[in-house]
Parts: structure tokens; sequence; C-alpha cells
């Protein structure tokens, strides 16, 4: 018997990459999972988000692994249809225990070519986002007194980081928008913590798993990282939010930096 069995988990960016690498993590310890992403496309991106079919994978996933899982496309840029998606969460499951605020995007190059439209995207998506998703789980955790709530920031949220400001601004903000909630719900028996990755090898980053990409990116990937390897894998990450899932309650307002070695390096 998993160490969560009878809990549910709702993910965001959960088609793939890491939210996909989370939800079969915490299905593994026996929670049933809402699978939530899939916002259309973003045409300021370099890079395509995941599709219907890459969610419906997911759910496939955790279903073999012998868990329900409901997926919900939607987009956490719209605050009714995340507060939705916890409400189809309560009726069909009867209650909500876990949070992960995975959803994110990314755009990279000096702050001369971030446009309004650019920085809009990041900051909707990866704070905005956190902060409509906090604000739809909260309720019926606060409600139960039981939640774990976990929000992914990033390496590049404990540092700065050239060619990547407008990124890196909503990974400082959502740190700073969890720890602040964690102080708010912390006498309720909600948990609020953060992972911190560095580069993760993900779509985000490496979209054709079949196409290697170059030697300089990934020796540019490297120089951050005292351990030298240019990325690790969601498992890495889900090995992180498993474990502040199934703390009991001691740890919150946690940042858990999976970085490499890098946080040897800050203050
Ligand atoms: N890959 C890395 O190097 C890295 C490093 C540190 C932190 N992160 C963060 O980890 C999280 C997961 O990223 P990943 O590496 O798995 O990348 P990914 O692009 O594979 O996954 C992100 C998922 O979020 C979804 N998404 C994006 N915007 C959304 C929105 N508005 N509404 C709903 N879903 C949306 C995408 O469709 C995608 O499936 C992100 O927050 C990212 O910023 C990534």
């Amino acid at each position: 018997m998993g160490s969560l069995e009878g809990r549910v988990a709702l993910i965001t960016g959960a088609a793939r990459g890491q939210g996909r690498s989370h939800a079969l993590a915490l299905a593994a310890e026996g929670c049933d999972i809402v699978a939530c992403d899939v916002p259309g496309p973003m045409p300021v991106l370099t890079y395509p988000l995941a599709d219907r079919e890459d969610l419906a994978t997911t759910a496939r996933l955790v279903e073999q692994a012998g868990r329900r899982c409901l997926a919900l496309p939607l987009d956490v840029r719209d605050p009714a249809a995340v507060h939705e998606a916890v409400e189809r969460t309560l009726s069909d499951f009867g209650h909500l225990d876990i949070a992960v605020a995975n959803a994110g995007v990314v755009q990279t190059g000096p702050l001369d070519g971030v446009t309004e439209e650019i920085w809009d995207t990041l900051v909707a998506t990866n704070l905005t986002g956190v902060f409509h998703t906090l604000k739809a789980v909260l309720p019926p955790m606060r409600a139960q007194r039981f939640g774990r709530v976990v929000v992914t920031s990033s390496m590049g949220g404990r540092m700065g980081i050239p060619e990547q400001a407008s990124y890196n601004a909503t990974k400082w903000g959502v740190i700073g928008l969890a720890r602040s909630v964690a102080l708010e719900v912390a006498k309720e028996g909600v948990t609020v913590n953060v992972v911190a990755p560095c580069t993760v090898q993900t779509p985000m980053v490496q979209p054709d798993p079949s196409q290697e990409l170059p030697a300089e990116v990934l020796a540019r990937f490297t120089r951050h990282n005292p351990i030298p390897k240019p990325w690790i894998q969601s498992e890495d990450v889900s090995r992180a939010v498993v474990y502040l899932a199934t703390d009991p309650g001691v740890l919150t307002g946690v940042i858990m930096e999976i970085g490499l070695g890098s946080s040897a390096r800050l203050p």
C-alpha cells in the first residue's frame, strides 16, 4: 500500500514533462489524479505546448498504474476554469488533498527582446496561474484541515541568470507568493512548499527528444552546476514532490532546490 492511499492530487501542466512524472509518482503512492493542461497555443513561445493527446497519455498511464485519472483541458490563466476544475474534483472524488502548481512557460533572450506580449504571457501563466491555483485549492483544504500544496519555481527563482530576466522574475515571484500563503494557512493543517529545479530534460528545453541539443547549449546549461551535468530528469523533481506531499505536516514555506549542487553557491 502506498503512503498516499486514498488521497486525491490535482496537478497543473500534467500532460507531459515534470507534471506527468509527478502524476505517475503520486499515483504510485496511491493517489487518484486530476491532470490539468492544454491551454491552447501561445504564439509568442518558440516551442509548442502540450495537446489533448499528451493529456490523454498521462491519464492512460495513471490508469495503467491502477488509479483513477480525471483529465481536464484548461488554461491556468483563466481563474473560472481553475475554479471549475476544483469543483469537478470535489464532486467526482469528494475531496482534494494535494495540489501541484506546476504549469509554466519559458522564453529566453536579452531583456531588449522581451516584448509586452512575452512578458504578459510569462507573468500570466507562471505567476498569476499559480495565484489562481492557490485561490481555488486552498478553501477546500482549509475546510478539511488538511492539504499539501507544492509550487514549482526554478533555480532561476533563486539567482540572477542573464537572458532569463522575465522567466526568473516569475519564478522569484511564486516563491514570495507560496511562502506568504504558507504562513497564512500554517495553523490549519495545510502546507505550502516550493520545488526549485535546475534545468530538467523536458519538452520545454528539448521539444524534440530525437534531436540532440548542440554541445554549446549543453555546456551553457552545465556551467552553473557544481555537479557537472547539463540537466536532471523529471523523476528527480517528482521525488521532492512526493517527499513534500507525504510530509506529516512539519515542513511548510520550504524551498526544495534540486540543483546539481548550485544551492551551494547561494548565500
Ligand atoms: N525544464 C526545465 O528546465 C525547468 C527548470 C525549472 C523549472 N521548470 C518549471 O517546471 C514546470 C514544468 O515544466 P516542464 O519542464 O515539465 O516543461 P513542459 O513544457 O514539458 O511542461 C509544462 C506543461 O505546462 C503546460 N502549460 C503551460 N502553460 C499552461 C497554462 N497556461 N495552463 C495550463 N497548462 C499550461 C504545458 O502545456 C506543458 O504540458 C514549469 O513551471 C517550468 O517553468 C522547468
